[in-house]
């Protein structure tokens, strides 16, 4: 039996992951408008990265013999007034979700639910590793500042990411 207060953190927590895929596809379909199509294939990457995320909770739920439950998604926005702007922004999104992986960790501690620590853990290193790489693709993005030269390399560079 999963433990109530766990069970409706993780729902909330599936809610946040799948408004992170929302969001990262409004960047993509922003940028692609914007004829930046290598940075918005890195948004979509990201995008199904996120949803996978969302499915690992799915999956804990289940597999704890708990209830998933889908709530909806607020609608993300859909303009940004730059690719430093979104990036910017992807970032700080990230440092929110890290907070919020933190906050379920220090619950399944209180709780004593020792499967779900574990299964945080990973969520953990995950973030490390988020935060990292938007706040490294905002650093290059302000060295670049206005040079169309610069913005034409970092779409190159972006659009080789591969699938995780
Ligand atoms: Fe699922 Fe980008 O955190």
């Amino acid at each position: 039996m999963m433990n109530k207060k766990i069970e409706s953190a993780f729902n909330d927590q599936i809610n946040a992951e799948l408004f992170s895929d929302y969001l990262y596809l409004a960047m993509a379909a922003h940028l692609e408008s914007e004829n930046l199509k290598g940075m918005a294939h890195w948004m979509k990457v990201q995008a199904d990265e996120e949803f996978e995320h969302a499915k690992r909770f799915v999956d804990f739920i289940h597999d704890r013999d708990g209830k998933v439950k889908y709530a909806a998604i607020e609608a993300p926005k859909g303009k940004w007034a730059s690719p430093l702007e979104a990036f910017k922004e992807a970032y700080e999104h990230e440092q929110y979700i890290s907070k919020r992986i933190h906050e379920l960790m220090d619950l399944a501690i209180a709780e004593k639910d020792y499967p779900a620590q574990e299964f945080l853990h990973w969520f953990v290193s995950e973030q490390v590793e988020e935060e990292a790489s938007t706040l490294e693709i905002v650093g290059k993005l302000e060295m670049v500042g206005d040079s169309k030269n610069g913005l034409f390399m970092m779409d190159h560079e972006l659009g080789k990411r591969e699938d995780d």
